[in-house]
Parts: C-alpha cells; sequence; structure tokens
C-alpha cells in the first residue's frame, strides 16, 4: 500500500511541482491536495491523474483564513487517511500589495493566510501523523533579515506585532508594511515549526519529525499575483530565463519552482532525511534561521496567541497543550557543526 500524503496550495508554484515530484518517487501514494478553488483541485486531479493510474488523488477545500474552513479540512483528511499521514506537506501561502489588509477578527490578513491556517491544519492532524512522519512548514529567506532578499525585513518582537502590526506603535511608508507583513508571516512558519517540534519531544514518546523549509527565491509562480503589471510581466516572463544570472547575484538559492518542489518531496518521502527534525532547510542543506527564531520566548508567544485566535481547544489537538516552559529569553539554534551532515543529496 502506497503512502499517504497531504499538501497545501497545490494548484500552483511551488505546490504544483511539489505534487508532481510527489506522485513521481510515489507513484502508489494517496494525495490529498488541500485548495481553496474547487474547480481548479477537479482540473488538477484529472491532469495529475493522467498516465498515474495506481496515485489516489482526493481534492479537499480549504481556505486558510478560516479557522472553520480549516476545520472542516482536518475532518476530511482524516476521512481520506484513516490509516494516518506520512507527511504533511504545508505549502499554500501568498503575498498581498496593498497595505492593512485584515481578516477574521482583524487579523493582519498576511499572518492570517500564511500562518494561523497552518498553525490550526498542522495542531489538528498533527496526531494522525505517523510517529516516523514529517510535518513540513515551508518558509523564506525573506524571514531573516541577514539574507538580501529585497524584502522588508519581519519586525515583530512580540506575536502581537505580527497579528496586529498597529500594535508596534509605528507606520510603515505606503508600500512597505504589506511586505512586511509577509517576510513577518514567514518568520512566524519558522517560529511555529520549531515549537511544535519541541511540543512533540516533550511528549516523551515517538512522534513526526517537523522542518521549516526555505524553496529558494522562485520567479514565475502565481506570488506576484498582485503586483503591479510591469513587475508581474518581469516576474514571470523574463525572471524565469535568467536564474544563471540571478544566482550570481543573489546567490545559490534561486530556482525553478520544478527543482524547489522536488526538493520538498524529497524532505517529505526520502527515506535520507529520516531523523532530521526541528531544523531549517534552504535549499538542500540545513542551515540557521535568523537569530529571532530560535526566541523561545517568542515561539511560545506566538504559539499561545495562534491556539487563542483560531480558538484551539484542548481535546482537538494532541500535541498543543503539552506544557512548555518558555525558560529565559535565550536565541540560540543547533550549533553549525550539526547541520554539515544534514544536505540532500544532489
Ligand atoms: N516564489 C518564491 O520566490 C518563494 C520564495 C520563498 C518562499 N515561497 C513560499 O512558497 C510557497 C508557495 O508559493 P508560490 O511562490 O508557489 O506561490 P503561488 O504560485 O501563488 O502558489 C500559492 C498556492 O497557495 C494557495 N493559497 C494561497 N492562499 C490560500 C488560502 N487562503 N487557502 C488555500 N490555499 C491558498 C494558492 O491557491 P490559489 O491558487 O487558490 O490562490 C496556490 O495554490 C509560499 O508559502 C511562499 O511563501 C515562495
Amino acid at each position: 500500500m502506497g503512502r499517504t500524503l497531504v499538501l497545501t496550495g497545490p494548484t500552483r508554484g511551488l505546490g504544483l511541482a511539489t505534487a508532481r515530484a510527489l506522485l513521481r518517487r510515489e507513484p502508489d501514494a494517496t494525495l490529498i491536495l488541500a485548495g481553496r478553488d474547487m474547480d481548479a483541485l477537479a482540473r488538477l486531479t484529472r491532469r495529475l491523474g493522467r498516465g498515474r493510474p495506481r496515485a489516489r488523488l482526493v481534492p479537499v477545500a480549504v481556505d486558510l483564513q478560516s479557522a472553520t474552513s480549516v476545520r472542516q479540512c482536518a475532518a476530511a483528511v482524516r476521512a481520506a487517511a484513516p490509516d494516518g499521514i506520512d507527511a504533511l506537506v504545508l505549502s499554500a501561502g501568498l503575498q498581498f500589495t496593498q497595505d492593512g489588509l485584515t481578516g477574521e477578527g482583524g487579523v493582519d490578513l498576511t499572518f492570517a493566510n500564511n500562518h494561523l491556517g497552518h498553525f490550526l491544519l498542522a495542531n489538528l492532524l498533527a496526531g494522525d501523523v505517523v510517529t516516523d512522519g514529517r510535518i513540513l512548514f515551508v518558509s523564506s529567506g525573506t524571514h531573516d533579515p541577514a539574507q538580501k532578499t529585497g524584502i522588508p525585513a519581519p519586525l515583530m518582537r512580540e506575536a502581537r506585532h505580527a497579528a496586529f502590526p498597529a500594535t508596534l506603535g509605528r507606520r510603515d511608508p505606503p508600500g512597505v508594511a504589506a511586505r512586511r507583513a509577509y517576510s513577518t508571516s514567514k518568520l512566524c512558519n519558522v517560529l511555529c515549526a520549531y515549537e511544535l517540534d519541541r511540543r512533540i519531544q516533550l511528549c516523551g514518546r515517538p512522534g513526526p519529525s517537523v522542518l521549516a523549509f526555505d524553496p529558494g527565491l522562485m520567479p514565475g509562480t502565481g506570488l506576484a499575483r498582485t503586483y503591479p503589471p510591469l513587475l508581474r510581466a518581469l516576474w514571470s516572463l523574463v525572471l524565469p530565463n535568467i536564474l544563471p544570472l540571478l544566482r550570481a547575484m543573489l546567490g545559490p538559492n534561486v530556482n525553478s519552482a520544478a527543482v524547489s518542489g522536488d526538493n520538498l518531496a524529497r524532505l517529505a518521502v526520502d527515506p535520507s532525511v529520516h531523523g532530521w527534525t526541528g531544523v531549517y532547510v534552504s535549499g538542500r542543506a540545513a542551515i540557521r534561521s535568523s537569530e529571532v527564531s530560535y526566541d523561545r520566548n517568542l515561539q511560545a508567544d506566538l504559539w499561545a496567541l495562534s491556539a487563542d485566535l483560531t480558538g484551539l481547544g484542548v481535546t482537538e489537538a494532541e500535541f498543543a497543550w503539552k506544557a512548555v516552559s518558555p525558560g529565559p529569553p535565550v536565541r540560540h539554534g543547533p550549533e553549525p557543526e550539526a547541520f554539515t551532515t544534514l544536505r540532500l543529496q544532489a
């Protein structure tokens, strides 16, 4: 019997490439495709199903901006995966260009879309992921101010700064706030991965591993869809054709969606990844994430606020409520040597 894999954001970009790579690696898989556009999902399952008679493709509706929708999605996934989930791949995400957008409860819409939805989904399903399974949060190099990405660095000393940016008490110039909300939401993905990993480990019994992944810059995906037309054209038509030049200018982690999708699929199913947990993988190598991402107080603060905002119940999430004492505000992570062996083979 094939493995059971769950993927969010499969209709475009990285998610689409990951779906293809997963099926190449696991032709017998049950692949549960969670997206918000059911017509697009139906077209996708037909397309992916062609020539793959052994794969079982299950479209499931989810709008990550809605806690109700995420709960319905978790129930549907559970029904389709009675024997458990081998990998939960949380790839969906977007970038807004309009400042000040808010979602349910007045929460920043980018934070809700890119962090809260996956926080809730991961918590609802973590208990269904098999003990040697994997939970993967897709983050981005933009979460790290030390990396030159062209996106304003995250601003988040407390969790509420990400959820309600007005609490920062400072206002960004027009056009900056929305892009900063993106990098901040990607920092939340890393903080959330580390905190979930710790809570699973504190349960004292084997549990799935949890990783954060930076796919690298992937021009041509749908991420720039709200950009002005000229920038959109540059992103979609020009940049995908000059990847070597972009690498020379920006560093090695510039990829086509196909390459990043293959890297993400390997993290999900490749046996060589067994034992990696609580780490941040950039492209094919585990590296240190930003300094602030290791701040355990911030991780715990984000966890508590996210549980509150999503109404996460004590009985609905197996690992969420493990009592965790954050301890003093330490900022550390694995030593660099720990990473040297964590590299996907070419
Ligand atoms: N592109 C890059 O350079 C880059 C770099 C680093 C990290 N990333 C990360 O990679 C991931 C994928 O991005 P991408 O570049 O592949 O973008 P993309 O082509 O726009 O794909 C995003 C996917 O997420 C889905 N999605 C967005 N909001 C959703 C919601 N509320 N509910 C359900 N599904 C939702 C989209 O569905 P719809 O089609 O229905 O909108 C789409 O399938 C994101 O997490 C992004 O932050 C991208």
